[in-house]
């Protein structure tokens, strides 16, 4: 019998609460994180431990069958990918921000000017729509360093509490997007999945409407 292969953050913000979710609706895991894959007990189901960033090819590729991943990383990596549901949690905007010194008036004060971003098609996108010229320079993370070593004028990240813009001394001035846990499926799915797919997701809005 053919099992659903999920993949859930390896480690970091979505980690914790995708475990939960899973969990909540009687998806057990007893082998801890250090495995990359742990099957459930009692329901055909895998779970993968995966980097954030790899996931939506992976679900391309059908290599995993569903996620609980940010929405930000498929709006940046995975356009093709479906959203199956909103989870409620993790929520977190892609903002840009300027060193507070900064005089921002408008998206044209960035004219020509260097921003660094781990979400260089999210930022490609928004620029392009608005008219405006842009250098990217792409980091993975600790991306709110940049303007304080020199090596951007600007940045583009994820904020959630805005802790790390404060004390990196920089402002938010434009929210591209707003994102939130969703569960995304592979475009390839047979129908043997899709129904213990379709059997998840009842349980996951049953607890979903639970938590409101
Ligand atoms: C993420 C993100 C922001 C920060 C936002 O970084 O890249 O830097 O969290 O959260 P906050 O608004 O609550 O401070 P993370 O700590 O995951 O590290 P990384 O960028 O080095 O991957
Ligand atoms: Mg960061």
């Amino acid at each position: 019998m053919s099992k659903l292969r999920i993949a859930v953050q390896k480690s970091g913000r979505l980690n914790e609460d995708s475990m939960q979710i899973l969990k909540d609706i009687g998806i057990n895991i007893d082998n801890g994180k250090d495995q990359l894959k742990a099957s459930a007990k009692g329901f055909p189901v895998e779970v993968f431990y995966l980097r954030n960033g790899d996931i939506p090819q992976y679900l391309k590729d059908g290599v995993v069958d569903a996620a609980i991943i940010g929405e930000n990383v498929l709006i940046e990596k995975g356009n093709d990918i479906k959203v199956a549901e909103k989870l409620g949690f993790s929520t977190c905007r892609v903002c840009i921000a300027v060193p507070k010194t900064m005089k921002y008036q408008s998206l044209n004060d960035l004219e020509g000017k260097r921003i660094a971003t781990s979400y260089p098609n999210t930022v490609k996108s928004y620029l392009k729509e608005k008219g405006i010229n842009a250098n990217l320079h792409i980091i993975n993370g600790s991306v709110e360093i940049a303007p304080n070593i020199g090596l951007a004028d600007a940045i583009c990240d994820i904020v959630s509490s805005g802790s790390t813009l404060f004390k990196n001394n920089l402002k938010e001035v434009e929210t591209i997007l707003k994102s939130e846990a969703v569960l995304a499926v592979s475009p390839i799915l047979n129908a043997d999945k899709q129904a213990i797919l379709d059997k998840i997701q009842f349980r996951i809005q049953s607890v979903l409407k639970g938590r409101q």
